[in-house]
């Protein structure tokens, strides 16, 4: 992340900034949820794709750091609505905004974070850039939704969860990265190019947050781990656990999965299959081989230190811990 930081660096700051002025708002509640969230450290990784993809593509203007904001409001919105539909408690290593202010408050606040994302859009005045926003952000809720309806499904196949991923996460990396082309007014190919990069990093970094909620500690990942298992989620690992355990383990990780309240031992016993059966190396395996495919793309652009930052943050991907 480093080589990302020394270019845009000071963009992120910058974005920073502009989210406390985003926020404003006459209702106290508002302001109070949007900045517990937006503060409470996240990586930024939306927005710094949205700046470098500009940069990569000879960008220099001032619409790089707002529209960086307004990705970042879509990614808080969406953290705000699937905390309340995970039922998770913690959030970046504190208590999550639904446990704080109830489930009222953070799908209310979720929805102003994303109306208010809109407006910010239209503000950039790129007709395309709405475009790819907008349509990312339907794209996400329908994957919200194609999740919930996979919940607990114990023969999911791999294609259906990949489809799920690309929907719910990859793509609004992947609009970043073109929205972030598009303010540069490449060319075509390589926005899609830059489109192409963000959704096969978007894919690794959900497989490697799949990962992580098995084997991660609570203290780096600032998560619950275990927490997908606990809600009936069948991520990679476990799809891939389910294709080779027997008969008998299936029933052991079927029962967990149905239950409402996973103990530590049910969890202990279900990661250990996971392991056992190498679920943990075959999806860390597909992430690599994603990251590796996104970073073919960057070679359609010259060799800068712009382009070496996001061949950096594309293997920050699959060597993360939060
Ligand atoms: C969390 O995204 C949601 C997923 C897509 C897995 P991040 O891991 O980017 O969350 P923050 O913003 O850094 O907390
Ligand atoms: C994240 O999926 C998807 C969106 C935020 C839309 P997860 O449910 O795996 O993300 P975490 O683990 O809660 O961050
Ligand atoms: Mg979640
Ligand atoms: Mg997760």
């Amino acid at each position: 992340m480093q080589a990302a930081l020394n270019i845009i660096g000071e963009d992120l700051i910058n974005v920073e900034l502009q989210f406390r002025k985003d926020l404003e708002s006459d209702v106290p509640l508002i302001r109070k949820v949007g900045e517990y969230v937006l503060s409470s450290g996240g990586k930024r990784v939306r927005p710094a794709l949205l700046l470098l993809a500009a940069r990569l593509c000879g960008y220099r203007g001032d619409q790089a750091v707002p529209l960086a904001s307004v990705v970042e409001f879509i990614h808080t919105a969406t953290l705000l609505h699937d905390d309340v539909v995970d039922s998770a408690t913690l959030r970046r290593g504190l208590a999550s905004a639904n446990t704080l202010w109830g489930n009222e408050a953070s799908v209310l606040v979720g929805d102003f974070l994303f109306s208010k994302s809109f407006s910010l859009m239209v503000g950039v005045g790129s007709l395309d850039i709405l475009r790819v926003l907008s349509s990312a952000t339907t794209v996400i809720a329908e994957g919200e939704v194609m999740q919930l309806l996979c919940t607990g499904e114990m023969n999911l196949l791999e294609e259906r969860y990949v489809e799920v991923v690309r929907s719910k996460t990859a793509i609004l990396m992947s609009a970043a990265c073109e929205a972030g082309a598009i303010l540069g007014n490449a060319t075509p190919g390589q926005q899609k190019a830059m489109a192409d990069f963000g959704m096969s990093l978007g894919i690794a970094f959900q497989l490697m947050d799949d990962t992580l909620d098995y084997i991660a500690t609570e203290e780096d990942f600032g998560k619950s781990i275990g927490h997908d298992l606990e809600e009936g989620k069948i991520t990679l690992p476990l799809i891939h656990t389910l294709r080779h355990c027997s008969a008998d383990e299936r029933s052991i990780i079927e029962a967990v999965v149905e239950k409402d309240e996973m103990t530590l031992e049910d969890f202990r016993q279900v990661s250990g299959l996971v392991l056992q059966y190498g679920g943990i190396t075959y999806t860390v395996d597909a992430a690599r081989r994603n990251i590796h495919e996104c970073q073919t793309h960057l070679e359609q652009f010259e060799n800068t230190p712009v382009r070496v930052a996001l061949h950096e943050l594309a293997e920050y991907v699959v060597t993360r811990n939060r």
